[in-house]
């Protein structure tokens, strides 16, 4: 629709579900069928054969890397993830109940402040700073566990690949291969998602020509909460408060009946299972299986079974699992704790942000760049264009 400056079109308070605002090459997401496509390739796909370093140079340069430029790209993010020395210095200041995801919003800028591109607005230098976000992100989530534990934060293993060294940053421990190949997979199927709350607004805040660190921050802040990627930590604690549940029928039901949501379900886009949430669940079976831990695939089953036939009842069928619904339980198998999970889901969006970013500023899928400046209608005290009358302080009631 070809709108003219001085139209205006009225979508309010709908949260501009159904309002196409911008193109993307990126991805694409089919609600109906239940398709996810990155750069033209099935999600499901590049998570069975890609890697997540694959996937984001996929993302950031729209077309898969050959054998040498994908080894350039390993080796620039390997070589990119010491945090400089200032980012410890200042976590160890900070109260040792912070929020994972607060921390890691507030690490963004800290990073900013360091990098030596910030200054420089063109192409070459945004990917530089994308592969640093990329690749320090994960580091970030990794000293911040520690440093709250009173921990040294680890050195980064340039041995290892990009998910192993996480764990290791992490955990303090080699993990098992395979279950770092697992979370790699993670990582490829949250790396992007369209024009999702946290990626618009990574848009909104580079559209005003604000550098690519101030635009992730932004993102990281939209992530965080429980309707976006902040619903894989709820739905852990729901796990965990319904592991000895007998009732779990009466549990959600009561939910419901109280108006509130079963976190992990539902989707402003798909009106079918989420296809990275069929992924993740066949996951969460296998590890559970590998690990002895196969109670927490079958209490997701068990809650899943009973919220659909619950929101059937309600003439609700098209709330199903989404991607944080079997995240959680695939991360609790990993021995992640339940408060770094949406950090997890951030250290791969970056991948996502960071070429939308790019593509944002340099017009990649438009004719030109365009600040994004939506209007608000006005339902507040009026007195006319003349203003209401200003009381001096001293006969105000
Ligand atoms: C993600 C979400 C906001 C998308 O919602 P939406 O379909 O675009 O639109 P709404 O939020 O208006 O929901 C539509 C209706 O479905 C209901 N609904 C949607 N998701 C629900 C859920 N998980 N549990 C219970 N009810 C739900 C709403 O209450 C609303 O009911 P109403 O019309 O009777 O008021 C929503 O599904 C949700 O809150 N899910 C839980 C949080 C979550 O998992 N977020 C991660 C998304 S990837």
């Amino acid at each position: 629709m070809e709108v003219s400056m001085t139209e205006v079109v009225n979508v309010k308070n709908t949260g501009l579900r159904g309002v196409t605002v911008a193109d993307t090459k990126i991805s694409f997401i089919d609600g109906e069928k239940g398709v996810l496509i990155y750069r033209g390739y099935r999600i499901e796909d590049l998570a069975e054969h890609a890697t997540f370093m694959e996937v984001a140079f996929l993302l950031l340069n729209g077309a898969l890397p050959g054998k040498n430029e994908l080894k350039t790209f390993e080796k620039q993010v390997m070589e990119a993830r010491q945090l400089p020395g200032y980012v410890f210095d200042t976590f160890k200041q900070w109260p040792a109940g912070s929020r994972p995801m607060d921390v890691l919003q507030a690490a963004v800028p800290l990073l900013a402040m360091g990098d030596p591109d910030v200054n420089e607005d063109t192409r070459e230098a945004n990917f530089r700073m994308a592969v640093r976000l990329i690749a320090r992100m994960p580091a970030a989530v990794a000293a911040w566990h520690r440093i709250r534990q009173r921990l040294e934060p680890l050195p980064p293993d340039a041995s290892l690949p990009h998910a192993e060294n996480f764990l290791w940053q992490l955990h303090g421990r080699k993990p098992d291969p395979e279950m770092a190949t697992d979370l790699d997979v993670c990582l490829t199927l949250h790396a992007d998602h369209t024009f999702n709350a946290s990626t618009f607004a990574c848009r909104e805040v580079v559209s005003t020509r604000a550098h690519m660190y101030a635009g992730v921050a932004a993102g990281i802040g939209a992530l965080s909460g429980s309707l976006h990627g902040g619903a894989n930590a709820e739905v852990m604690k729901m796990l965990l408060e319904l592991e000895s549940e007998k009732d779990i029928p009466a549990w959600v039901k009561g939910r419901l009946d109280k108006g509130e949501r079963i976190m992990g379900m539902g989707h402003a886009v798909y009106k079918t299972m989420d296809p990275r949430a069929r992924f993740l669940k066949d996951m969460a079976y296998r590890l559970g299986k590998k690990t002895g831990q196969s109670k927490w695939h079958e209490i997701s089953t068990r809650i899943e079974e009973t919220a659909l036939n619950a929101f059937a009842e309600r003439g609700k069928t098209d709330i199903q699992p989404n991607v944080d619904y079997y995240s959680a339980p695939v991360y609790h198998i990993m021995g992640i704790h339940g408060d770094l999970m949406t950090p997890i889901f951030a250290v791969s969006r970056v991948a996502g942000w960071c070429s939308h970013i790019i593509e944002e500023k340099f017009a990649e899928a438009q004719e030109k760049p365009a600040l994004y400046r939506p209007q608000a209608e006005y339902v507040g005290q009026y007195c006319g264009l003349v203003g209401c009358e200003y009381e001096p302080q001293e006969t105000r009631k």
